[in-house]
């Protein structure tokens, strides 16, 4: 069967599902990117699958809501020399779909930027009392209204087999969440610093790349869970963020507070000292939470309560099912476990 039958029999049910329980929450639609393929046509089976005039307007609308005027003038220029400012194969992804869909290769580029000013998350990584690693996350955004119809699971395929995993939103070709199977499993959060347009841009032009690039990069490149954290730790990008690492043995979890040139923190598990679990939202952990968004407690009462002879698929979904661990502006939430990828499990959530 072609990618792309798979893709629309997914998404049929995927629509007759929703329609039918409303207030459950729905898994998105898989869908197979090939690696084989020029970097330009793989994601058209994966694009065939919306409706171009609600994607072109979806995007639209986040690009005004949430690009300054003055980025879309400094972005020019990239659009016009785009292989020279933009890495293979995030150049020829973009500009595929960009063409597929009929917007200019400047609003592609900013459709991927904006994203990466993402809103709240949470995320979890634990190790139950057997020493199986187990990470979950929750993904916060505006625009919930249109990212819960454009979110997908993504398989990307190379030799017949998934080389890695994630989920993201169709058109956005970085990824905050994804799996390496049998390896190690990623998610980003975002860590503000402020003047974040104006130092991911400047960032951008000298040719740091995005936050959710270079996930994608270490899902596809690193060898083991030593070698993803090191990259993730060491790679200049255009933001600061908070990369959460698992791996597949024990202790083998970790909370990496990125600044954009390199690591300002590498926070790990340490469950023969009784952390089993480290919860990131986007805070520094050695910080406290402000009142106003407190996350992070939230959650760590749910997994004190669970207890890591609990701790699996199911009790950490429900960790991060807990108000307001889950909130209004969840997008989606996903489980993972690299040493059992098949159990990737993303769901999109809805408050009832
Ligand atoms: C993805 O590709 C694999 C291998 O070719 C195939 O078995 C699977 O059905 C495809 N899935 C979708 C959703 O197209
Ligand atoms: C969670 O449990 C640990 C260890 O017992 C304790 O130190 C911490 O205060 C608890 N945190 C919350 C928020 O309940
Ligand atoms: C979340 O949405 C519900 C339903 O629309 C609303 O009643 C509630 O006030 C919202 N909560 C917050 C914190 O915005």
């Amino acid at each position: 069967m072609g990618a792309g039958r798979g893709c629309a029999l997914l998404l049929l049910l995927w629509g007759a599902a929703r329609a039918a329980a409303a207030a459950a929450a729905a898994a998105p639609p898989l869908c197979n990117v090939s690696l084989e393929q020029e970097p330009r046509q793989r994601w058209l089976p994966a694009l065939r699958h919306f409706d171009p005039a609600f994607l072109r307007a979806a995007l639209a609308r986040v690009i005004d809501e949430t690009v300054p005027k003055w980025v879309h003038a400094a972005v020019r220029p990239v659009a016009e020399e785009l292989e020279f400012f933009i890495p293979q194969p995030f150049a020829g992804e973009i500009l595929g779909m960009c063409k597929a869909l009929g917007i200019s290769v400047g609003d592609g580029i900013l459709i991927n930027l904006a994203y990466e000013f993402s809103a709240f998350c949470t995320s979890i990584v634990a190790q139950d009392s057997k020493g199986n690693i187990y990470h979950g996350r929750n993904m916060d955004y505006a625009f919930g209204d249109i990212l819960r119809k454009i979110t997908i699971d993504v398989q990307f395929m190379q030799n017949g087999q998934v080389a890695y995993k994630g989920t993201t939103f169709i058109g956005y070709v970085g990824l905050w969440t994804g799996q390496s199977p049998h390896k190690f499993t990623i998610s980003g959060d975002e860590r503000d610093k402020g003047r974040w347009w104006e130092n991911a841009i400047a960032a951008f032009l000298s040719r740091n790349v995005p936050v959710s690039w270079l996930v994608r990069d270490t899902l596809g490149k690193a060898a083991d869970f030593q070698a993803a954290v090191l990259k993730l730790a060491a790679t200049p990008i255009i933001a600061d963020v908070y990369y959460i690492v698992a791996g597949t043995s024990p202790k083998e979890g970790v909370v990496i507070t990125r600044n954009r040139r390199g690591p300002a923190d590498i926070w790990p598990l340490e469950p023969t000292a009784g952390a089993w679990f480290r919860v990131e939202t986007n805070y520094d952990h050695w910080t406290t939470p402000p009142p106003f968004d407190n996350r992070r407690t939230a959650a760590i009462k749910a997994l004190n309560a669970t207890g890591w002879e609990n701790i699996n698929f199911e009790t950490l979904f429900q960790v991060l099912s807990v108000r307001p661990v889950l909130n209004n502006y969840t997008i989606y939430t996903t489980v993972m476990s690299a040493a059992v990828p098949d159990k990737y499990m993303s769901r999109i959530r809805t408050l009832e």
